[in-house]
């Protein structure tokens, strides 16, 4: 179906509702997705990305009820990845001249996915197509998130059309962001960027700042996720600057696995200890019923993150394991952290997740404390006391 989105430019992707999962099982997505693509029929047509493969048949036979494919001059590939690039096959099979407008990045990884040899037109930043009246500029984005990743931005209209960058998995038919519950949104768009951008933090920063810096009048920013940036379009730019800066909010934050409730007990003593130094907002997960990208956004937002396990095997849980393995890729910085377990015999966890953390990048409070067996009365005043030190050292 196509929408109107602004003058010639109209919308032509797709809402996913049922996704629930992306990047394998590595994203949850419990508010779906949209693949956005975009025509622009000004003198000369362009189609801006397309959506992801299990729709391309679809998207193929909806797009030609509103343009005859023959009438497409030129497509554009922001990014190669498959939720954007995944009927790309289906649409050159059907109109196979048809240039393709990418970064050289975009070439290989369009070849190394499709093994298909479109035509391809290598652009770099500053590069210009006309559309007729207006144009459209290229702005390379390296790493934001893929090598191969670009801006496009259409002069007179004044959109930039952003990719991934600034994107939500959220899935809507309203399209723009004055039109959606603003907490849902908000809380989807720092999801993604902690769960997804977080590693490329300075690169935020710098491209940011780079295209600030030229000044362009700047009306819409379509993300290929999600809605519509229309209404004060750079409140997402300059929220994503404030991520990008190791970016942390007034939280502590426990998160523990047990096996028979002795870490689950100290967890929450801990907390009850936190919580008496008050003023500062303290939440508690057991990771292992926890989603493990919801648990990586609160860490995102944490200035103190506090692990804890029993010793198991003389390691950890394993949902600690796997967790500390994303939290590792993903480059958290200026955050602090401590761990905590109970055991029963040989003790390890404690300097396990200590050594997982600090490998990740946290300054730990290393006086972690470990307890034997089931905590009793004193046992949890001294976890009380654990957290009333933790209070101390997040507020340092
Ligand atoms: Fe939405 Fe990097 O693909």
């Amino acid at each position: 179906m196509e929408k109107k989105i602004k003058n010639n430019i109209y919308w032509v992707g797709k809402v996913d509702w049922e996704l629930r999962q992306f990047h394998g099982s590595e994203f949850s997505t419990h508010k779906g997705s949209t693949y956005n693509s975009y025509l622009i029929r000004e003198g000369k047509t362009a189609l801006i990305d397309t959506v992801w493969a299990p729709y391309a048949k679809e998207y193929v036979r909806e797009l030609e009820k509103v343009i005859d494919l023959k009438k497409i001059d030129y497509i554009i590939a922001n990014h190669g990845e498959v939720d954007h690039s995944g009927a790309l096959g289906a649409l050159l099979h059907r109109i196979p001249d048809t240039p393709v407008y990418c970064t050289a990045a975009g070439v290989k990884s369009l070849k190394g996915q499709y093994h298909a040899d479109w035509n391809f037109q290598v652009v770099k930043t500053g590069d210009r197509l006309s559309l007729g009246s207006k144009e459209l500029v290229f702005i390379e984005a390296p790493m934001l998130h893929w090598p191969d990743s670009m801006f496009s931005y259409l002069t007179g209209d004044a959109v930039l059309f952003s990719n991934d960058a600034f994107g939500q998995h959220y899935a809507t038919e309203a399209l723009f962001n004055d039109l959606v519950d603003q907490c849902e949104l908000y809380s989807e768009a720092m999801k993604y960027y902690a769960n997804i951008l977080n590693p490329f933090n300075q690169m935020v920063a710098k491209k940011i700042d780079e295209v600030l810096a030229l000044n362009l009048p700047l009306d819409m920013i379509c993300t290929s996720h999600g809605v519509i940036w229309r209404d004060n379009p750079v409140q997402i730019v300059h929220k994503y600057l404030e991520w990008a800066k190791n970016y942390r909010e007034n939280q502590i934050t426990i998160i523990y696995d047990t096996m028979w409730n002795s870490t689950r007990t100290m967890a929450e003593a801990i907390a009850e200890g936190v919580m008496e130094s008050g003023g500062i907002n303290l939440k508690l997960y057991n990771a292992s019923i926890t989603d493990k990208n919801d648990l990586i956004t609160e860490i995102f937002k944490s200035k103190l993150v506090v692990l804890g396990s029993p010793t198991v095997n003389r390691g950890i849980m394993s949902s600690l394991a796997g967790l500390m393995e994303e939290v590792r890729g993903l480059g958290f910085k200026g955050k602090k952290a401590a761990a905590f377990g109970a055991y029963g015999w040989s003790g390890e966890s404690v300097k396990t997740l200590e050594g997982l953390l600090k490998n990740a990048g946290f300054e730990i409070y290393d006086e972690g404390l470990r307890l034997m067996w089931n905590p009793d009365g004193d046992a949890r005043e001294k976890c009380r006391e654990f957290g009333r030190k933790l209070a101390a050292v997040s507020a340092s």
